[in-house]
């Protein structure tokens, strides 16, 4: 009696704990952000209370960055260590690939 109770148990415990896997399994499956779509996110967060969604805003005296010819070498150097009133993003951005992502974000604003 007592160990069919057990076993009862344990079937439940096990099938509950399959459960969470499923779960775990289909929130694996939620397409991932494509790099353009990650830039995009990036630059909302970090960058557009500046410079603005399209890039135009000039906040505090950003560059509108429609405008903007740099390289990615010169964007990245800019990341890294700012610009007059442009504080310094890497730290911020994390790593180089967020920063990858976010300087081919900013030159599908340009013209
Ligand atoms: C606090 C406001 C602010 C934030 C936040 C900010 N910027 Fe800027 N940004 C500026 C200012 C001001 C300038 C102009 C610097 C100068 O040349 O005097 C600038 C210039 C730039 C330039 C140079 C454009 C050119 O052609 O000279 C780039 C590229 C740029 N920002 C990208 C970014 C990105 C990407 C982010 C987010 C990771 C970001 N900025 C966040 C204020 C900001």
């Amino acid at each position: 009696m007592v160990l069919k109770r057990v076993l009862y148990i344990f079937s439940f415990i096990s099938l509950a704990s399959c459960g969470n896997t499923e779960s775990k399994k289909s929130d694996g499956e939620i397409p991932q952000e494509t790099p353009a779509e990650r830039g995009a996110s990036l630059y909302t967060v970090n960058c557009a209370s500046c410079h603005g969604e399209d890039g135009k805003l000039g906040a505090s005296g950003a560059k509108d960055l429609t405008q903007s010819q740099l390289s990615d070498a010169q964007i990245k150097r800019i990341l890294k260590k700012g610009k007059n009133a442009m504080p310094p993003m890497a730290d911020i951005l994390e790593n180089s690939e967020n920063i990858d992502v976010v300087i081919a974000h900013i030159k599908s604003l340009r013209k």
